[in-house]
């Protein structure tokens, strides 16, 4: 793979990266041979790991049609990925040109990707940052002046929190967020989770150890919590695919075989 340009040299391709796996899965061209081995040992032992990687893909550009069509045109969309495909621009420009949307990933590959993905959309901004630093990600994106809190704004965090685990507090990084915006405002979020799961999605997490970042599998109500006092929309959190599907046919007879709960919680006023 020709390597992007401005692609930071100390990025450590001994390790597989979570963004370069979720890229392979999804089918895209940004990743090494150690991303792909993982990938596909991972995929294995997880026959629907593709499946639930464009699920989640699927879940965040409905969640994203809602979003705008309740009036949101700034999103902050943190671990955002490689933005192949179908991603949060394309969906939301298309809908409002207007729209504005920050991208923030850990991994640098993922943002040199996206940097150079993007070049020319002047509504996108693309920040090297880490969820755990929530304070850092609101202060950059509001010193480049990508996203005006004073406004309401939408906050996806698809596929994301799972690779922070319990030691690192994620309670407080989701009430960080959520206090930084104001009522009208949203909350998108997807996560994996261990309840009503088989045994090889255990096996896939201890897997997971070998990237930089290790994923905690949670359940409903821990994830529910990261909402906080926020409103969730119909039809609340629920397995991802079941979350306002296309067709009603779509989620299939067995949806929590995709191992991962989706919602999106309104930030109705007295809330925070
Ligand atoms: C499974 S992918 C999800 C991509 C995209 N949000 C989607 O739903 O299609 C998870 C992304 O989160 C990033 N990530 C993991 N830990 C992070 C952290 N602490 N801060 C920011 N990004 C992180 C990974 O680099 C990866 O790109």
């Amino acid at each position: 793979m020709r390597l992007p340009d401005g692609l930071p040299a100390d990025i450590d391709l001994t390790r597989p990266s979570a963004a370069r796996v979720y890229d392979y899965v999804l089918g895209g061209a940004h990743n090494f041979e150690i991303d792909r081995q993982l990938a596909e040992q991972i995929a294995a032992m997880t026959p629907n790991l593709a499946e639930t990687m464009r699920a989640g893909r699927a879940f965040l550009r409905r969640g994203v049609r809602t979003l705008v069509g309740a009036g949101i045109d700034q999103f902050l969309d943190i671990g955002s990925g490689i933005p192949t495909v179908g991603n949060v621009h394309e969906v939301a420009q298309q809908a409002n040109p207007a729209a504005r949307i920050v991208y923030v990933d850990i991994d640098p590959v993922a943002v040199a990707h996206s940097r150079s993905i993007l070049a020319g959309n002047e509504r996108t901004t693309v920040l090297h940052a880490d969820l755990r630093e929530p304070d850092r990600i609101l202060a950059e994106a509001e010193k480049l002046g990508a996203i005006d809190f004073g406004r309401p704004v939408a906050v996806l965090l698809a596929g994301v929190v799972h690779f922070v685990p319990d030691s690192d507090d994620p309670q407080r990084i989701l009430a960080t967020l959520r206090a930084a915006t104001v009522p009208g405002s949203y909350l998108l979020l997807s996560h994996s989770t261990h309840e009503d799961q088989p045994r090889e999605m255990l096996d896939a997490q201890r897997l997971s150890a070998r990237t930089a970042t290790e994923i905690t599998l949670r359940s409903r109500a821990e994830i529910a919590a990261f909402f906080g006092d926020f409103t969730l929309l119909e039809p609340g959190l629920v397995h991802m695919p079941l979350w306002r599907p296309d067709e009603p046919t779509d989620p299939g007879e067995h949806p929590e075989r995709l191992g991962a709960f989706g919602g999106v919680g309104r930030h109705d006023r007295g809330a925070g």
